[in-house]
């Protein structure tokens, strides 16, 4: 039942400089197959030293392994021939910032190319139209924008300009998807999404120097502060080179209006070719100064491009969250400092600066007076699905209270449509749901409101059984990791369409919790309660092509194959999901673990028998680690909820609920993510 899947995708990457070796390196790691050119073998061969570099450096990390890394060069072909290219399915341009050099290219392309190739420049500060206008294929022309290094930051800004198709769109942000990134669509503008705002926290940095409000180490020591970020606007200069920053705010500047333009003291400073110098005292005197200021000018951008209508406040928020690294998004900020405050400092930048319109989003919302709302699902109908995503991608779109709101409220639009036959649930970017999100368990915890986390969980489980009950087929689109909540929530669907990227995974008794949205017992009805105990008792993943053995998972395609396969599912009769099953053989091993005199041994430290002595040790060892309330829990629930319906065993698992959470444990488990492995005391 094995499946091979190949990704057969060829990617042409023209250009094999710091940014196009990057974006070759990354599709290739992604299975891809990349065709990867310069004008010189020297170039060429150059751009092959940087990807090893950077793959050897992955495996002295121990982050990849060597085989990997040969099969990822493995999968670049070099070369200086452009006939190479003849018959890729997208081109991504990465060459010279001149104009007139990609024009040239573009039109020679144009010429070798087959028609089916998409063209895609990675241009910084050219017009996607302006450079489209050099080929025939206007429709099949995109910008796909991507930030350094482009194999680490996962940001993809796809620019389609006003002749490119619906059809060309699809298709980049479904590469964008193939190669992990997280695409946010942006209209074809001066500095598209991300730069527009991030400039003008470079210039406003120098402007506040020029204007001697306060030093370089001060502005760096606030800067850092206000947006959450760890290198300062100077430093980052420095590290990126001082020319972008003069080119890209000249650009701006011309394109824009004179509140973007280059400050004098930076051109000078470029001039003088030396770095910032960052050292000397942080002055508090000027702090909310420097504040006001660089909000002002950095919110005031990315206001006057979502008025614009440039790009939405959800991917303007993506942008800077994944692409930044910042720790909010602009209009995140601006509901952190209240619309008032974000109202004032912005105005007083367009005071400042006349050429610089007060952007309309933020007068309608001091107007309104309320923090803006935003969108975290997505629901889009195309042929009769309709496709649910949950766009947090920054925030491994983890189920919080907003995002079930959205989810009911799109589920019940689709619901509703009369032209919609299926509901597809999808996550934005390479996960699907990473479970709940552990911040608002924790704060009610700490508050002592238990009950949050009880009425929370309820409105889960009431959203999950209309999923399951839906009179529309519901298919979960499992293109990713999902763990705990979002891995009941896959479960919850009647279908389950994975790719080889996609996993399940039960992780809670390992913080003090058990899986409180109806995993368990949807799980142990499809592959009974001895398996379901080891999954839930190690937190082990279930890869896709296991949960493709154990029947959970109804179809595994490739990557490329997933957009046909889910277009396709809607014209199936589903297998109904709770249907009898033999598990294979390769998993009975695992079910001995916890099945009879084993259970009771490997809760209480006993010696198992019957499976190997290595399975033996590893489970014991793992479930060693485990909370053994939450352990205890989670078994006396699978078993209570043999043999009672849905409803029934779900008000089981509700009832435990307020205990679990008192526990010293689960407060200890829920707050020991990213530091080291929590102790448990049984308690
Ligand atoms: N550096 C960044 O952080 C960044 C970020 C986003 C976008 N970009 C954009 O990416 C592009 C490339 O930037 P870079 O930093 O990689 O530059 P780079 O100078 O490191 O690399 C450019 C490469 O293109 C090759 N080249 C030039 N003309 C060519 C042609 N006609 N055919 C084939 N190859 C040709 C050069 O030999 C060189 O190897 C630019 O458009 C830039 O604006 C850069």
């Amino acid at each position: 039942m094995r499946q091979k899947m190949e990704n057969t995708l060829t990617i042409g990457v023209v250009g094999a400089g710091n940014m196009g070796s990057g974006i070759a390196q990354k599709f290739a790691q992604e299975g891809l197959n990349v065709v990867m050119l310069d004008i010189k073998e020297e170039f060429v061969e150059r751009g092959f030293t940087t990807i090893r570099n950077i793959l050897a450096q992955g495996v002295e990390r121990k982050i990849l392994t060597q085989e990997k890394m040969d099969e990822t060069i493995g999968r670049i072909k070099g070369g200086t021939d452009f006939n190479l290219l003849a018959d890729v399915d997208l081109v991504v341009e990465v060459v010279f910032e001149d104009a007139n050099v990609k024009k040239d290219l573009f039109a020679k392309l144009d010429k070798i190319c087959s028609e089916k190739t998409i063209f895609a420049s990675n241009t910084s500060s050219f017009y996607v139209s302006d450079l489209a206008s050099a080929t025939n294929r206007q429709d099949r022309f995109v910008g796909m924008h991507y930030f350094f290094h482009p194999a680490k930051n996962r940001l993809l800004e796809v620019i389609p300009h006003k002749g490119t198709s619906q059809e060309t769109i699809d298709r980049a942000m479904e590469i964008a998807r193939l190669h992990g990134k997280t695409a946010i669509l942006v209209q074809d503008a001066p500095g598209f999404a991300v730069n527009r705002f991030f400039v003008p926290l470079l210039t406003e940095s120098v402007k506040l120097v020029e204007e001697g409000i306060a030093d370089i180490p001060t502005i760096e020591h606030f800067a850092k502060e206000a947006f959450g970020i760890g290198m300062g606007p100077f430093e980052l200069m420095n590290v990126t080179g001082i020319p972008i920053s003069v080119h890209a705010s000249a650009t701006f500047g011309r394109e824009l209006g004179k509140f973007y333009d280059t400050p004098a003291l930076l051109t000078s400073q470029m001039e003088k070719g030396e770095p910032w110098s960052l050292e000397g005292e942080v002055n508090l005197a000027p702090a909310q100064t420097i504040k006001d200021r660089l909000y002002g000018a950095c919110l005031g951008a990315a206001a006057a491009l979502v008025s614009e209508g440039v790009a939405t406040i959800e991917d303007t928020d993506i942008g800077a969250k994944v692409g930044l690294r910042w720790r909010k998004g602009p209009f995140e900020i601006m509901n952190h400092i209240g619309i008032e405050k974000a109202y004032e400092v912005i105005k007083s930048i367009s005071d400042n600066n006349p050429d610089f319109k007060l952007p309309e989003v933020v007068v309608k919302q001091k107007e309104l007076g309320v923090p803006f709302d935003f969108k975290v699902v997505n629901l889009v109908v195309k042929e009769g699905i309709a496709y649910i995503t949950i766009n947090r991608p920054e925030a491994m779109n983890a189920l919080n209270e907003v995002t079930v709101d959205q989810l009911k409220e799109a589920f019940t639009t689709a619901q509703n449509d009369d032209t919609v036959t299926s509901i597809v649930f999808q996550g934005a970017g390479k996960t699907f749901v990473a479970g709940a999100d552990i911040r608002f368990f924790v704060k009610n915890i700490k508050d002592n409101q238990i009950n949050n986390n009880v009425s929370f969980t309820q409105k889960g489980h009431d959203l999950f059984l209309d999923i399951e009950n839906s009179a529309k087929p519901t298919i979960a689109v499992l293109d990713g990791l999902s763990l705990g909540g979002g891995s009941e929530m896959a479960l919850a669907c009647q279908a389950i369409i994975a790719t080889p990227a996609g996993s399940m995974g039960f992780p809670e008794t390992g913080i003090g919790i058990y899986p409180g949205l109806g995993g368990m017992l949807r799980l142990a009805r499809q592959v009974g309660p001895e398996l379901t105990k080891y999954y839930v008792f190690t937190g082990k993943p279930i890869s896709a092509q296991d949960a493709y053995e154990l029947g959970v998972v109804t179809h595994l395609v490739s990557q490329q194959k997933l957009g046909k396969a889910i277009a396709d599912i809607g014209q199936e009769t589903l297998p109904d999901k709770y249907r009898k099953r033999d598990i294979p053989e390769r998993f009975q091993e695992l079910l001995a673990t916890c099945s009879g005199a084993n259970l009771d041994a490997l809760l209480n430290k006993g010696e198992l028998s019957g499976v190997s002595s290595t399975l033996a040790q590893k489970t014991q060892k793992t479930v060693g680690y485990k909370a053994p309330l939450a352990l205890q829990k989670a078994n006396e629930l699978i078993d209570a909820q043999q043999g009672k319906t849905i409803p029934e065993a779900i008000q089981l698992e509700l009832a435990e609920l307020d205990g679990i959470f008192s526990t010293k444990d689960a407060l200890t488990g829920l707050t020991s993510l990213g530091g080291p492995p929590p102790q448990f005391v049984g308690k």
